[in-house]
């Protein structure tokens, strides 16, 4: 088992291989609240035809057809905004702005294989109609964030939400005017409870203090409100930390403490994923509605280390096969698919079909886009302790994550979509 040796400034870390990892860093998003504006934006809609296939359209549950298997093809009406149209696009991901040389990255869609199993973009209005009524809640760590901005996005062709802020960790987006949608959006990098003890800890980076089966309340206190809930995390677990169970210690991850055992972070994952999917299982009553884990999103350094040479500066998607997920991030998707296949089974005992579980399974469709990372096209800061020149963990907006939406609305919106 390869040593988790070289843990880096807040946490990031690099292997022996050219594949390094950048963990989020930014924990608040302070940027100016949202312009609510009524602009109408001239962006064209797309045609007519049912937005959501049906299921005379593909096969659905057929054993061709799975959405998260597949190739990028080129989709020349794309992007579906601008920076300029969505207001809500992070710094760190705002690659037209910042001055992403070759925009190309943008004009990709992901098609499923098989006949009659295309994917189709998000349209927005059918998705806002779809929605009334409905709160979908963006669970995880600034990858979340990512995936829930790329939805304020793609909508704001046809609505605006007005945002608010009733804490820190806990923002809500709120479509009017008739659409009465809500999406909200939860800070919870672990997905468990956590505290910061040692602001420095082993390796000057600090040292974290894990709950690994108390879902975070930030988020979990609140799984009663949701009709959907997008959980998804994997980038903070790099840092140092201390594993508690009920409330002991039970080992750590890369504590160098001689005393305590080294569980490593692909068991600290695996217990938060699975307290996380315990709390949107419908066992206490409380949530009644769809859950969803997204899987391990790569970071993609190629030439170097993550806080080095190492860059993604490629201008086109991989095809089929080019690229495989590796090392630490394919441990991570092992796991996240058991965890999942587990609580999909005990969601279906607990809760008596109330409650439908749902994996996201993104990796397949991202590994092949080492081009759509912002490497250095983003605002970005430098910190104390924390120097990244080239950002290959999160995706440029409008971009390659669009697609998780457009595979969140198949999801949501068809019915019986994927069988397992
Ligand atoms: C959007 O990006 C362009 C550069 O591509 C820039 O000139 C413009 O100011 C940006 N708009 C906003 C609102 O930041
Ligand atoms: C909006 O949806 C919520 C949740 O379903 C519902 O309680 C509320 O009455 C709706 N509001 C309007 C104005 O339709
Ligand atoms: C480990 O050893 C240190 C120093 O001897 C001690 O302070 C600490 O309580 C020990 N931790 C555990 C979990 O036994």
């Amino acid at each position: 088992m390869r040593a988790m040796a070289l843990l880096l400034p807040q946490g990031g870390l690099c292997s022996s291989s050219s594949r390094c990892v950048v963990p989020a860093v930014s924990l608040v998003l302070l940027v100016a609240l949202l312009a609510v504006s009524n602009t109408y934006f001239a962006f064209p809609l797309r045609g007519g035809g049912a937005p959501y296939p049906s299921a005379g359209r593909r096969r659905v549950g057929g054993a061709g057809c799975d959405i998260f298997r597949g190739e990028w093809v080129p989709d020349p009406d794309a992007p579906y905004y601008t920076n300029d149209t969505c207001t809500v696009i992070h710094e760190h991901y705002d690659c037209m702005k910042y001055g992403k040389p070759d925009l190309g990255f943008m004009q990709w869609r992901w098609r499923p294989d098989g006949d009659g199993c295309d994917l189709p973009r998000l349209d927005p209005a059918s998705f806002l109609a779809a929605m009334s009524g409905k709160t979908i809640a963006f669970v995880g760590d600034s990858l979340a964030r990512n995936h829930m901005h790329s939805l304020i996005c793609l909508l704001t062709r046809v609505a605006q939400p007005k945002t608010s802020w009733p804490s820190s960790k806990h923002v809500v987006y709120h479509y009017g005017g008739g659409y009465n949608f809500t999406v909200v959006n939860f800070w919870a990098p672990y997905l468990v409870r956590h505290e910061l003890v040692d602001p420095d800890g082993p390796v000057h980076t600090g040292l974290w203090n894990l709950y690994l089966d108390e879902p975070d309340e930030v988020w979990a206190a609140h799984v009663g409100e949701f009709d959907y809930a997008v959980v998804s995390a994997s980038s903070w677990f790099y840092r140092p930390s201390m594993l508690y169970e009920a409330g002991r210690l039970v080992g750590c991850h890369h504590c160098l403490k001689p005393n305590v055992t080294d569980l490593t972070l692909r068991y600290a994952l695996r217990m938060a994923t699975r307290a996380a999917l315990l709390a949107v299982s419908g066992r206490d009553g409380r949530f009644r509605g769809t859950a969803v884990l997204r899987t391990v999103s790569p970071s993609q350094y190629e030439g170097g280390e993550w806080n080095k040479d190492g860059n993604c500066l490629r201008t086109r998607p991989y095809r089929r096969g080019e690229n495989s997920l590796q090392g630490i991030e394919l441990d991570f998707h092992t796991l996240q698919v058991e965890e999942f296949a587990a609580a999909e089974k005990e969601a279906t005992q607990a809760s008596g079909g109330a409650v439908r579980m749902m994996l996201m399974d993104t990796t397949e469709a991202m590994i092949l886009r080492a081009d759509a990372h912002p490497s250095k096209y983003r605002g970005w800061t430098p910190e104390k302790y924390f120097t990244v020149y080239h950002d290959c963990v999160h995706w440029c907006l409008p971009g390659a994550v669009d697609a998780w939406n457009d595979m969140l609305a198949h999801l949501l919106l068809t019915p019986q979509s994927r069988q397992s």
